[in-house]
């Protein structure tokens, strides 16, 4: 799946909640009680998995090479789900274990277990399966290709911002619902460990793109933290460990809070955006006023999606220009970016101190100019032009500088200031952040201050657990060994200095990161299958 098919196909059929009922959904244990007067069946689900029943054997093509597999479906992997339909996953093992063979090199015993997460958006995840022909019909999903590397795949589907209870009363899917139901799908795992055919649960890589990266990253570092327990416990999650080996995460849209400064530092002077598709549908979804809409019109339906060439969500061609406002609020953000940046202390690979000064320039702006030009130089070390990209300056077939001034009008914005916490309350992550009534809130300090009359402040709580920087390098949680972060040249959903600071602090940390920018790639994820595989063979066969 190049790009997050759950944000586009979640938001073309709006923001529903699908509840539904299969046999895969058998009570265990049923007992009635009475709730505020409202008589409920109170249902506990078994959290043993049983292998020896409700599976299918299916089988699928991947570069002419059949790849059998046993499907599990629909399996909750909590006590006391909120959401049956979104708390549960499916689970594949290649059909050689069954015979104690062999797959490149793996055994049952030794397969790594793949747990890719579905969310887009902020939206629900669903549980994936293997396809032969991704989103964009260009090759096999993550998932086939996994298994037919000889990953024991496990996709949960996982709770989002439109999630409804199934009793119908509730928002349940707010945060931190997403990274408490991805741990807990690993905590289920793990309680199976003797009951699954095959897997190594010490050998869990998660892999998600965009708020799904953010989701993965969230996974990999916060393992065991206790700040979750309270709402593990609440939804009857295993009690085990849900620290994981290693997480992939394609331009994670993260550290939420801090974003917005991150993207005026970079965006500042650019005054007018293209919103991509989805957002215009979202806020129609939503009720919500459309940018550049005159007050009041009704909102316009987005045009057709398509992929354009580096698979970046579709931009509206609509123009819109800032407001006065925005751009005032664009002048306070990126003023505020480098005492931020200079709080975190963070250094490069040779332990230079990153810092920007009060202009936003500094060792920390020139790291962020030495990823672009790397980007560049391996795109023309592989023949590709580079001479549309007018930020990239070459002489001699050498990649001397980036002008990281002229690169923000050359990439076009996409957001107008603040890009996350709105202060209209209008943007996904705002909602995310809401309440159980779907309620949006802010969730940084200075949209708050900014525009005080409108909206609550999310919890502090809350907007902690949702943000893998308060867990790294503290001692608070156990950190995954290994990142593989990508963030594309040209993706301006977040900026990249946000997938950077989060790689840096884990670098700084001691955990083994391989951080890159693609180049000529927009916001998307697993384009570059291949070397995903080859980087997790690779954390998984050393001993
Ligand atoms: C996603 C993209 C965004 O720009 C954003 O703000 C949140 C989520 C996504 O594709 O998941």
């Amino acid at each position: 799946m190049k790009l997050k098919k759950c944000v586009l196909y979640c938001l073309l059929i709006g923001a529903l909640s699908v509840s539904f009922t299969s046999n895969a959904y058998m009570a265990e244990a049923v007992s009635t009680a009475t709730i505020n007067n409202v008589s409920e069946n109170l249902v506990t689900y078994s959290l043993d998995f049983d292998a020896s029943k409700n599976y299918t054997v299916e089988s699928k093509t991947i570069n002419g090479k059949v790849v059998n597999y046993r499907a599990y479906r629909n399996i909750i992997y909590v006590a006391n789900p909120k959401s049956k339909a979104a708390q549960s996953m499916n689970i594949f093992i290649p059909m050689d274990y069954f015979d104690n063979g062999k797959i490149n090199d793996y055994t049952k015993k030794t397969a790594p277990i793949f747990m890719p997460n579905g969310v887009g958006g902020y939206m629900p995840g669903e549980a994936g399966e293997p396809q032969e022909k991704d989103f964009y019909g260009d090759g096999a999903n993550a998932i086939l290709v996994a298994l037919s590397n000889g990953y024991v795949v496990a996709a949960p589907a996982i709770r989002g911002r439109s999630t409804i209870g199934d009793d119908g009363q509730a928002y349940v899917g707010k945060a931190p619902a997403l990274i408490v139901d991805y741990k807990a799908a690993v905590r289920y795992l793990r309680h199976n460990k003797k009951q699954l055919p095959a897997g190594d649960t010490e050998k869990i890589i998660s892999n998600g793109t965009s708020a799904g990266g953010a989701l993965s990253a969230l996974l990999g570092a916060t393992g065991n933290a206790k700040e979750y327990e309270p709402y593990l416990k609440e939804i009857g999650a295993a009690n085990e460990r849900d620290d994981i080996f290693a997480s992939s995460d394609y331009c994670p849209i993260t550290n939420l809070e801090h974003a917005d400064m991150a993207y005026e530092w970079m965006f500042n002077g650019v005054n007018s955006y293209y919103m991509a598709t989805w957002q215009l549908q979202d806020l129609a979804n939503r009720g919500m006023n459309i940018p550049g809409d005159k007050p009041g019109k009704p909102a316009q339906p987005p045009q057709a999606l398509n992929a354009n060439a580096a698979n970046n969500p579709t931009a509206s061609k609509q123009e819109v220009q800032m407001t006065q406002e925005e751009i005032t609020v664009s002048n306070v953000l990126k003023a505020a970016f480098p005492d931020y940046i200079n709080s975190l202390q963070l250094k490069d690979e040779q332990g230079t101190l990153l810092t920007l000064d009060k202009e936003g320039n500094g060792s920390f702006r020139d790291y962020i100019k030495g990823k672009y030009i790397q980007s560049a130089q391996d795109a023309l070390n592989s023949g590709l032009d580079v001479s549309s990209a007018s930020w990239v300056k070459v002489i001699n077939g050498k990649v001397v500088d980036v002008d990281l001034n002229a690169y923000p009008a050359s990439a076009t914005r996409m957001k107008a200031a603040p890009a996350f916490d709105k202060l209209d309350l209008s943007s996904a992550e705002n909602d995310e952040f809401g309440s159980e009534n779907n309620t949006p809130k802010h969730f940084s300090a200075i949209s708050k201050q900014y525009e005080s009359k409108i909206g609550e402040m999310a919890d502090s709580e809350t907007i902690k657990l949702m943000n893998p920087m308060n867990f790294i390098g503290n001692g608070k949680a156990v950190t995954a060994k290994h990142f593989r972060i990508r963030h594309g040249a040209i993706d301006r959903d977040t900026t990249l200095a946000i997938p950077a600071i989060l790689a840096l602090k884990l670098q700084n940390s001691g955990i083994d990161v391989n951080f890159y920018s693609p180049w000529n790639r927009g916001h998307a994820g697993d384009y570059d299958l291949p070397e995903l595989f080859n980087w997790i063979d690779s954390i998984c066969k050393t001993k």
